[in-house]
């Protein structure tokens, strides 16, 4: 048997095997270059961002898309654009990335945090019901790690509240219920392209809705709460609060240029998944992620769960997976930790400033005293302190890196008594 790496074995998988997510091509660099020579470097009208518009809204089968300078920017937009402001509660999921309960904020709305479920990890729908109030106004799942949330149950829950539905899919491009996409099934729902995203442009939002008079809102709140009519005189008139969330050209060229590679990315990022899932299940210690019935992920993130009883390890599971993660680190496999802790028990969450002086908590229109106390959220909690994030799970890795991984894994977890002393060394 093969020492680990961390005790002065051989590394598993060679330093630069792993490479970084977006795969860029000759195509990405014409794309931008050609922007150079249009001139034409920004607008809502401009050539790319029409483009970008129409092709995103085709791939997903929605009606109407608006590219914006964020994912949070097409949060912001997806909430305002329904008319819920002062006054609303909006539920999120306890477990997101904080911009989906900040793009609430944006909007002097009230996030309410709701805890996730122990599958999925999206927001929990058998949960919702106890945290709906005279005040609620919408449900806003999140799609996270490229799983979509439970749709067909949140629909329901929504109908017979008369709610809205507000989608978070900025790490879900392309994921599906019953074959539905996420963003055609919301009301309204937002997209990033950041750097990280299965759709890469940067940075970079996109924003989504099969209603005309969201999209007519969502396109004022864009610019300024400007009205502009391709083709007619800028009036210079805001009809309305508005923001500047444009996109540059150079991005829009780009964005266009990854989406066409978008479903053959997805395709190899859900290849790669199963087979590290099926080897996972025969790996004593960790284990992969579950897909419940009907829904399609798109894995923008590959999660990992850490279970020291099926080694036969008596170490609390945050002391076992510090010392899997440092022999797997010198192995050449990185499982990151994200969130540290639940977003309502961010430092945000428990000052309550706000835009300062308290706003939006103690405005009049909603008059209520809330406090935020992240350990009402036990699933959250157990998720954070059990899973971690296998880096490198997109192409342009290979196959052969995945194969690597697996081996690196196995090779860890035969060695239950090297990961104790690692434990013990803290
Ligand atoms: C779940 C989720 N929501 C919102 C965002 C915000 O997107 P952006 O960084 O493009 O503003 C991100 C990504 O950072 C995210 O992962």
């Amino acid at each position: 048997m093969q020492e680990l790496a961390v005790f002065g074995g051989p590394r598993t998988v060679p330093a630069g095997m792993v490479k970084t997510w977006p795969p860029l091509t000759q195509e990405d660099r014409d794309a931008v270059m050609a922007v150079f020579d249009s001139n034409i470097l920004h607008g809502t009208s401009a050539p790319n961002a029409v483009a970008l518009q129409r092709e995103f809204a085709e791939f997903l089968g929605v009606k109407h898309c608006l590219v914006t300078n964020s994912g949070t920017s097409a949060l912001h937009m997806a909430i305002a654009a329904l008319g819920i402001g002062p006054g609303d509660e909006v539920i999120v999921p306890a477990f997101t990335y904080w911009s989906t309960a900040a793009a609430v904020l944006h909007h002097n709305a009230i996030p309410i945090f709701v805890d996730i479920d122990p599958v999925s990890f999206c927001l929990d729908p058998d949960k919702i019901e106890a945290a709906i109030t005279d005040r609620t106004k919408a449900l806003f799942p999140v799609h996270i790690h490229g799983m979509p949330a439970d749709m067909d149950r949140i629909m329901a829950i929504a109908r017979k509240h008369k709610l809205l539905v507000i989608g978070d899919a900025c790490q879900a491009h392309g994921a599906a219920v019953n074959g539905r996409k996420v963003g055609t099934i919301e009301d309204t729902c937002g997209f990033s392209t950041n750097r990280s995203k299965n759709l890469s442009s940067g940075e970079g939002g996109l924003f989504v809705t099969n209603n005309d008079e969201a999209f007519r809102v969502a396109d004022m709140l864009r610019q300024f709460g400007e009205v502009l009519v391709h083709g007619q005189e800028r009036e210079y008139n805001a009809y309305g609060l508005g923001w500047m969330y444009r996109q540059h050209e150079f991005i829009n060229a780009f964005c266009r240029s990854q989406l066409r590679h978008l479903p053959e990315n997805n395709a190899r990022r859900l290849e790669f998944a199963q087979y590290l899932t099926a080897a996972l299940a025969e790996i004593p210690g960790l284990k992969g992620p579950a897909t419940p019935p009907g829904r399609e992920p798109v894995y923008f993130s590959y999660i990992v769960r850490f279970r020291p009883e099926e080694l036969g390890l008596d170490l609390p599971v945050p002391v076992f997976k510090a010392a899997v993660q440092k022999a797997l680190a010198a192995e050449g496999i990185s499982l990151g930790q994200w969130q540290r802790v639940p977003v309502p028990a961010q430092s945000v969450f428990q000052d309550m400033e706000g835009y300062g002086k308290g706003c939006p908590w103690n405005c009049a229109l909603y008059g209520k005293q809330i406090r935020y106390r992240g350990e009402d959220y036990p699933e959250t909690l157990r998720f954070i302190a059990e899973h971690a994030y296998l880096g490198g799970v997109y192409p342009p890795n290979t196959m052969e890196l995945m194969e690597l991984f697996v081996a690196g894994l196995r090779k860890v977890m035969a060695r239950p008594d090297a990961i104790q002393r690692l434990a013990q060394a803290g």
